[in-house]
């Protein structure tokens, strides 16, 4: 039933969704046509793409205890690590437009809530190699082949955090003090998201990104979504309608996008 209504929402989306045509403010229509519909091959995809690849390779199993959405609480299972890669990871195409974005801007600060293997935080890794990255990953034996995955590639920029996002989010937040880009990628339900969102927020400043995982994977995403987007710091929100991005600019007159990105 959920992946019907997933499939429903999708094909409303394939609709409702625009093409760079109908966009006309210049920073949508640059960051649109320079940065997210950019196809071109890039070398900072190598390393990302390699981890995915041995992920998707490995024999291995490990102890997954499950924090997410739908799961009970402690719940702990053994998970095949290549079912991981294919089922928790960002596809390239999604991880690739969330190194764009962050190259593009350039943030000091990031903030990944969901490290699972790594595979997109060495995509942020690569896009932003003078920044500081913090991944929280909740579940123990995930975030040690994460970190492993990691520094067999010499990533020096990124801590990842062996905790839950309520114990280690407001910590984060109080040491970094300013976030210029957070992307959130665990617990996809609407009360976390929007108090990790809400946490988050005390902390924006004119230039932040937030990214969303999701945000039509259920009910409860599709509603955090439609609060988030309504928040009124929020100036620019651009659908696409698996991952979803907001922006705080004040020079923006508010506006709110559903996208093409096929
Ligand atoms: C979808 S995966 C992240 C995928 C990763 N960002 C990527 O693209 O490669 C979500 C991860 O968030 C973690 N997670 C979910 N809820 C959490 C919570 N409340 N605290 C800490 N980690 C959590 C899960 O253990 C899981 O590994």
């Amino acid at each position: 039933m959920n992946r019907l209504k997933a499939a429903i929402r999708y094909i409303n989306y394939y609709f409702v969704s625009k093409t760079k045509h109908a966009i006309h403010p210049p920073f949508t229509y640059t960051l649109l046509t320079k940065v997210i519909l950019d196809k071109k091959f890039k070398e900072d995809y190598i390393i990302p793409e390699t981890i995915r690849k041995e992920m998707l390779k490995s024999k291995r199993s490990i102890e997954v205890k499950d924090l997410g959405a739908g799961s009970k609480e402690n719940y702990i299972s053994i998970r095949k690590i290549k079912r991981i890669a294919a089922k928790s990871a960002k596809p390239p195409k999604y991880a690739q437009l969330i190194y764009r974005i962050s190259k593009h801007f350039q943030p000091t600060s990031i903030i990944e809530l969901g490290t699972s293997l790594g595979i997109t935080t060495a995509y942020l890794a690569q896009s932003a190699k003078n920044s500081k990255i913090i991944s929280i990953e909740g579940c123990e034996k995930t975030s040690v082949v994460a970190k492993q995955n990691l520094s067999n590639h010499n990533f020096s920029n990124v801590v990842i955090l062996n905790d839950n996002f309520d114990n280690a989010l407001p910590l984060v937040l109080n040491d970094l003090k300013n976030i210029d880009f957070v992307f959130f990628d665990g617990n996809h339900r609407k009360d976390p998201t929007l108090k990790y969102f809400e946490l988050c927020l005390q902390y924006v400043n004119n230039d932040s990104v937030f990214i969303f995982d999701d945000i039509h994977w259920s009910q409860e995403m599709e509603n955090a979504w439609e609060i988030i987007k309504q928040n009124n710091k929020v100036t620019l929100s651009l659908d696409f309608h698996f991952l979803g991005i907001i922006f705080f600019r004040k020079e923006l007159s508010k506006q709110d996008f559903v996208l093409r990105f096929y």
